[in-house]
């Protein structure tokens, strides 16, 4: 099986309160026939998915296969509570220090979205809001984020496969990358509008992928996590997770994916080339100028600033499913 989540990371803590409540939650709404539907039980943090299917359509959000990677299944690992994920945030378009995003994101509109799809492909397409919800097969997905900054997550995401999307494009010859965008709106977005406020970044924010990194089938479309949908400070309505690279190749809140010839300039690239490569695949091995990426913290149970530390993995523990794409390439070189 390609897609898996893997146990070496596991911590020792005990499992805290809304690990609990959630596996509870996922038990009982089992037992009801529903799957994932964990926003029946509401938390804190983005909207339920009734807020957006009619009661007719419960399972929409998840599907079947959602059990596949089920937490109770083949994860033994912690998860980072639910509060952590949604409240310890980089999202520099709403603030460039990591409380920020929560704080100054709670109006933002994702309803009407669109994403567009274009560029070198036979099937241009443009999926409006409702569209990312029910175009193709949702699942659910425990990930660990790796942060270039050296602390880490394990997020269970809900979304769909990347490939999915690529396939349903049809890119031409030609394509050889993919081009994302993040939405640009300084009105809605503070971070756009105050370069102290933004950490300096040209708006809009910009990743990349290689064609065949965006069909490995570990790179997912996320529309929600921890049962519910996306809450925006995580990257509503829809965001890309490519968990063998480093967290800021999962561009948040994306309106548009072009198909490109060329490899296609991006954020943190473009600010700081010699810090921020175009692969930023996660590497023990190279530092940072700045710091080690031998280990990381691990956000769990404890503050932000519990010394969680353990080893870090090459590609994040993902080597077994993503390594072929680089065989034969100096990741030193190409960092
Ligand atoms: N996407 C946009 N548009 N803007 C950002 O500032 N930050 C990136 C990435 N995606 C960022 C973004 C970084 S640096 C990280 S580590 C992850 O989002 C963090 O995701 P999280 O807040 O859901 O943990």
């Amino acid at each position: 099986m390609l897609i898996k989540t893997t146990t070496h990371s596991s911590c020792k803590e005990h499992q805290i309160t809304d690990e609990k409540v959630y596996f509870e939650r996922r038990d009982m709404l089992k037992k009801m026939g529903f799957f994932g539907a964990g926003a029946l039980l509401s938390g804190t943090a983005g909207a339920s998915v009734f807020d957006i299917f009619s009661d007719d359509q419960p399972t929409a959000i998840f599907k079947q296969n959602a059990l596949k990677y089920s937490p109770a299944g083949d994860y033994n690992g912690t998860l980072t509570p639910e509060a952590k994920v949604v409240s310890h945030n980089n999202f520099y378009e709403f603030g460039a220090q990591k409380h920020q995003p929560a704080e100054l994101s709670q109006g933002f509109k994702v309803n009407p979205w669109q994403l567009k799809i274009s560029g070198e492909v036979e099937n241009p397409l443009t999926l409006d809001h409702d569209d990312l919800y029910s175009s193709f097969d949702l699942e659910e997905r425990i990930y660990r984020l790796r942060c270039v900054e050296a602390w880490s997550m394990v997020v269970p995401w809900i979304g769909f496969s990347l490939a999915d999307l690529v396939k349903k494009a049809k890119p031409t010859s030609k394509a050889k990358y993919l081009a994302f965008e993040t939405l640009h709106d300084p009105q809605q977005m503070p971070g756009q509008r105050s370069r102290r406020l933004g950490g300096g970044i040209d708006y809009p924010y910009l990743e990349g992928l290689r064609i065949d990194e965006a069909m490995n089938p570990l790179a997912l479309m996320s529309v929600g996590l921890y049962g519910k949908t996306l809450p925006p400070q995580n990257g509503a309505p829809i965001r890309l997770v490519v968990p063998w690279k480093y967290g800021f190749k999962s561009i948040k809140s994306v309106v548009g994916i072009k198909f490109v010839e060329k490899q296609p300039p991006t954020t943190w690239n473009i600010l700081a080339a010699n810090e921020y490569g175009f692969y930023a695949n996660v590497n023990p091995a190279v530092d940072h100028p700045r710091w080690s990426q031998a280990s990381e913290r691990r956000i769990t149970t404890g503050g932000i600033f519990a010394q969680n530390r353990i080893a870090t993995l090459p590609f994040n523990g993902y080597g077994e499913e993503v390594a072929g794409l680089y065989s034969g390439m100096n990741l030193r070189k190409y960092y």
